[in-house]
């Protein structure tokens, strides 16, 4: 299957304007998260950004296997800096002739404005909910919990709360799909564009957005100098092996029914590494049923 249409470049200037107001304030830092989900986007446009899209197949097998009561499955996306995980789902179920319902939590408002403006255009009805996942709750409970490189925004410990909240939050028999980076030389400590990353990327930055300032319409030294801040942020946890990943799920009551490596995304010429870069080291995909 090929990756469903996102139309990212009537979005990504919604999202890089609307960010500065409608992100959320870290209570403990006062800073927002605009300098993720107003860039987030752009990177997207200059495959700087890993998002589910390079994981189709994997998403689309996963999907395969789960089953609603009345045959469309109820979806809850755990996480998303913007709509891609709700464009794949979606995707994914309309080929098979299916219409999931569809829940969107999120933290922040700017990737849930993202959820509800894509889901207009596709004519999904989406609910979309800002909350920490970890407060989250729910009446009816889920069939299928899906997100991307979420169990990194988690340290360990918290990792273990998240994983028991999803589990909560689905029916018995139902599905964890996720993808996530594994980091074997990663200490315990979260990790960062090393400066060495940080140059190149940079540099990458620049010469996309000069190559591509007719479909970006933006200044390619704000687009730089917004990747600096992005990088100096950019900090997940590090999950560190296939192993810690199966343990962690079979710890929370989940039985682990696949963890496959993800195939690199392909090269597009010189491509920096670092966090969340797409190609750049390995990553894992989970299937997980909650016993
Ligand atoms: C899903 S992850 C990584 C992005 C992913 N590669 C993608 O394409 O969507 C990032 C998202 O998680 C959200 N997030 C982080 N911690 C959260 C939490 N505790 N509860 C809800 N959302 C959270 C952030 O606001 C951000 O939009």
């Amino acid at each position: 299957m090929k990756n469903p249409i996102e139309p990212l470049e009537l979005s990504a200037p919604l999202a890089r304007r609307l960010a500065p107001q409608l992100c959320r304030k870290d209570p403990a830092t006062g800073e927002n998260c605009a300098w993720c989900h107003g860039l987030w986007q752009y990177l997207r446009l200059m495959r700087l950004a890993a998002t589910p899209g390079h994981q189709v197949d994997f998403y689309r097998r996963a999907f395969q296997s789960v089953t609603g009561g009345n045959g469309a499955p109820r979806v809850l996306v755990s996480g998303a800096a913007d709509y891609s995980m709700l464009a794949l789902a979606l995707a994914i179920h309309r080929e098979r002739g299916l219409e999931p319902v569809i829940t969107v939590v999120d933290e922040c408002d700017t990737p849930l404005f993202l959820n509800r403006w894509y889901a207009e255009r596709a004519s999904a009805s989406v609910e979309c909910s800002r909350s920490d996942i970890l407060e989250y709750a729910s009446a009816t409970p889920f069939d299928v919990v899906c997100t991307h490189s979420f169990l990194v925004q988690f340290s360990p410990d918290e990792r273990i709360r998240l994983l028991a909240k999803w589990r909560e939050l689905l029916r018995p028999g139902g599905t964890v799909i996720t993808v996530t980076r594994v980091r074997a030389a990663a200490g315990t400590e979260r990790v960062r564009f090393s400066p060495e990353q940080a140059q190149a990327f940079r540099a990458t930055v620049l010469r996309q957005a000069e190559a591509m300032r007719a479909l970006l319409q933006v200044d390619p030294d704000e687009l730089a100098q917004e990747a600096d801040i992005y990088m100096s942020r950019q900090r997940p946890w590090p999950v560190r092996s296939r192993e810690e990943v199966q343990q962690l799920f079979e710890d929370c009551g989940f039985r682990v029914d696949e963890l496959s490596d993800a195939p690199r995304a392909a090269a597009a010429g010189e491509r920096p590494e670092g966090p969340a870069v797409p190609g750049s080291g390995e990553r894992v995909q989970v299937i997980a049923t909650r016993l």
